[in-house]
């Protein structure tokens, strides 16, 4: 395809490290659609001639169904898709083939086929992501009144629902859905027409290629739409904190899942035994979860770094920008439905979060609340009674509650006769009901705004 000024071919390691095709047959799709829209234009600029358009058109209709079928033949010699498929078309409609390529460069080619290929990844995600927070909503729904302790330090903090800690995640998804859809409306500029880095001397229509590709307009600088990859970029900074919020809730259900927790029994079809240990039951898609987060981020690494030195325009170093975008898509793709997966078919097991939630005097600061509303006692004052009450709770081997009246009012006589009712769990969370709190009743209330906002009523 550009042997003319040479006056011998590339040695095998020159083409063996040349070679894209082997990882960017994958853009085979977007490469045959950018070349019809582009040949298309260029019949309806005058540019080439209707009976070329049409053999080219039906050509690249041919080769497609030739991938299709048998996928695209990893040829080395013929470096990348773009001249793969190129040549294919030329071996079945001969010359006229050699006209698709006017008032282009595979700088313009690529780019545009990547940002169709990331785009399109955006949505697969969105898609994954809504599942997950659908699953998330309905077991919220299910446990909107389930207590279990809330921590800070991974100490016990504060009684909590699990209805409530569940919808904290469907929080951060509906966020991280957010940045996909702001990284998706960036990128929805076709730089097809920008040609190897200058634009091009032809009378081309770079709005009726960008509106036949389902871009929003065409990119408004050749320089910048050949040699910038930040599109892809801002789809693995998306990736990558998507990743980061199912491996913290991977994290929970491998803890939640082990023996002293007990919070919650994993599907056993997420799950996997031990060749050896006859008894156990292990969270290996959950871990997995956790490990593919590292290296998502690796990959935004990577692209980060292969872009930081780059004058314009284009240099080869980009063709390094797919591998790891493809590898991100992949793991979060597959990281996402095991989630759906494992919280749709998880078991929790309310009786022991609830036991746990009655250890670790997570009611004190009902206690120090309450000696507040009813006795007037400044808040640090009645941090510090209550202190003195969980402390001889704590030398009884006791929880808050069984404390009697009459040791609690030796602790401090301001103590009220009703106190028992603000230190069980259920009191706890059902007086936290400021908005955003974990109270049954605003659980309720935000998995129903949750239900609306996802279209499940
Ligand atoms: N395979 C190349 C890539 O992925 C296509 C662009 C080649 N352009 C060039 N000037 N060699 O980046």
């Amino acid at each position: 395809m550009w042997g003319g000024r040479f006056a011998e071919g590339p040695s095998a390691i020159m083409r063996e490290i040349n070679a894209s095709i082997p990882f960017d047959k994958a853009l085979w799709r977007q490469d045959i659609a950018a070349s019809k829209a582009h040949v298309a234009m260029l019949a309806a600029q005058g540019i080439v001639s209707a009976d070329d358009a049409r053999a080219i058109s039906e050509g690249l209709d041919r080769v497609a169904a030739e991938y299709e079928v048998n996928g695209v033949p990893e040829n080395l010699d013929l470096e990348d898709i773009h001249m793969a498929t190129e040549s294919r078309l030329a071996a079945l409609i001969g010359p006229a083939a050699g006209r698709l390529h006017t008032a282009r460069s595979r700088n313009d080619q690529v780019a545009t086929d990547f940002r169709l290929w990331v785009r399109e990844a955006c949505d697969q995600i969105d898609a994954g992501l809504e599942d997950l927070q659908r699953a998330l909503v309905g077991r919220a729904e299910e446990h909107a009144g389930s207590v279990m302790p809330g921590f800070t330090h991974l100490q016990a903090a504060q009684p909590v629902t699990l209805g409530h800690h569940l919808l904290a995640y469907y929080e951060m998804l509906r966020r991280d859905r957010s940045r996909f859809a702001d990284a998706r409306t960036r990128m929805d500029e076709c730089p097809l027409g920008s040609a190897a880095l200058a634009g091009t001397g032809f009378p081309i229509d770079r709005d009726a290629t960008a509106q036949a590709l389902g871009f929003a307009r065409p990119t408004a600088n050749s320089l910048d739409a050949v040699s910038d990859r930040d599109f892809a970029i801002d789809y693995l900074q998306a990736a990558a904190q998507c990743a980061l919020h199912l491996s913290r809730l991977a994290e929970e259900l491998i803890l939640w899942a082990s023996q002293p927790f007990g919070f919650v029994r994993l599907p056993d079809a997420l799950s996997t035994g031990s060749s050896i240990m006859p008894q156990k039951k292990n969270p290996d898609a959950a871990e997995l979860v956790r490990g593919h987060a590292g290296r998502i981020v690796g990959c935004l690494t990577s692209l980060m770094v292969t872009m930081k030195g780059l004058p314009l325009a284009y240099s080869k170093d980009m063709q390094d920008d797919k591998p790891p975008v493809f590898e991100a898509h992949g793991l979060i793709a597959l990281s996402i439905a095991a989630m759906t997966g494992m919280v749709t078919d998880a078991t929790f097991r309310t009786d022991r979060m609830r036991a746990a939630a009655e250890l670790g005097y997570a009611t004190a600061t009902d206690l120090a609340d309450r000696l507040v509303r009813h006795a007037d006692v400044p808040f640090r004052e009645a941090h510090h009674i209550t202190g003195a009450a969980v402390k001889l709770a704590e030398s009884r081997g006791v929880a808050l509650d069984a404390l009697s009246l009459a040791e609690l009012q030796a602790v401090d006589p301001r103590i009220d006769a009703a106190v028992h009712e603000a230190l069980s769990v259920d009191a706890s969370v059902a007086a936290r009901a400021s908005y955003g709190g974990t109270a049954p009743l605003r659980v309720r209330e935000q998995v129903a705004a949750a239900r609306k906002a996802l279209g499940m009523e």
